[in-house]
């Protein structure tokens, strides 16, 4: 029996880690978003998205807020479970929540196993650099896919102090750079790069064999993620510059709540044939 996944225009082929490697390889651009949620990520599969990260911005844009500190394990085990339900194309990547694997290897690794048994997700994603080497390395010998983060990773924001642009001092870039290099040894599949300046991105995408997605990294990255709310108009407190609204869909939103509001008052809805 082939354990390669079938391929047919109605099942069309599974992104896996190993193919998002040949995209690089190929120099075709890896295009990620992030979901919470089945409706959102039944989208996103249909449309034809290569990776759905659920995200722990789930933090700010589901809970409301400030930042992703206080997101738990048990609720990205939930929001990872119902992505992961809604896809068969995409390979879905859940990320660890804060404190849920720096601890140390083993709890990292019980609570990634937990993640990858629990929910379905094909991946998991931690932020961090060379501290985090040793975890990654531990979770990617028993099977376990990790795709790093570095650059502003928004778990350190007490640590910041601010989200603003990372890496813009040669000492940054350098540990960056050398982060880079050691999670591709560590066994990362793909790494994040956050809110650097774009050369970095390019050079830093140039210097890796796994493939680098940029988040406000520039065009030199290896494809590109937004946080899906942000890009929709969904969620609208911040506008980072590197955020491009491909839709108004909190306006559109909007507009249908007041016009069924006032088609209730009116006593326009619902109206015969939306009755028994
Ligand atoms: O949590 C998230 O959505 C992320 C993206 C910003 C990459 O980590």
């Amino acid at each position: 029996m082939s354990t390669e996944p079938a391929s047919s225009p109605k099942s069309p082929r599974r992104i896996t880690t190993k193919s998002l490697r040949e995209q690089k390889q190929r120099g075709e651009k890896i295009t990620a978003l992030t979901a919470y949620d089945f409706s959102m990520a039944e989208l996103l599969d249909k449309a034809g998205i290569d990776v759905i990260l659920v995200g722990d911005s789930a933090g700010m844009v589901v809970q409301g807020a400030d930042t992703t500190v206080g997101v738990t394990l048990e609720e990205m085990l939930y929001h990872s479970k119902i992505v992961a339900r809604a896809v068969t194309r995409a390979l879905v990547v859940a990320d660890m929540p804060f404190m849920s694997f720096q601890v140390n290897a083993d709890e990292a690794l019980r609570n990634a196993g937990r993640m990858i048994k629990e929910t379905g997700v094909g991946a998991v994603k931690l932020e961090g650099g060379l501290v985090q080497c040793p975890t990654i390395q531990r979770l990617v010998e028993v099977g376990i896919p990790v795709m790093g983060h570095l650059g502003l990773t928004p778990q350190s924001i007490h640590q910041f102090g601010s989200y603003q642009v990372r890496a813009t001092s040669t000492e940054e870039a350098d540990m960056v750079r050398r982060d880079a290099l050691e999670l591709e040894r560590a066994g990362v599949f793909a790494i994040v790069l956050e809110k650097v300046p774009a050369k970095l991105g390019e050079e830093i995408s140039a210097s890796v064999e796994v493939p680098v997605i940029g988040i406000g990294a520039g065009s030199g990255c290896d494809g590109q993620i937004l946080v899906s709310h942000d890009m929709l108009g969904l969620y609208t407190r911040f506008h980072p510059r590197f955020v491009r609204r491909y839709a108004e869909v909190g306006r559109e939103m909007q507009n249908a709540f007041e016009h069924y509001i006032r088609d209730v008052k009116s006593g326009e809805f619902p109206a015969p044939e939306e009755s028994y």
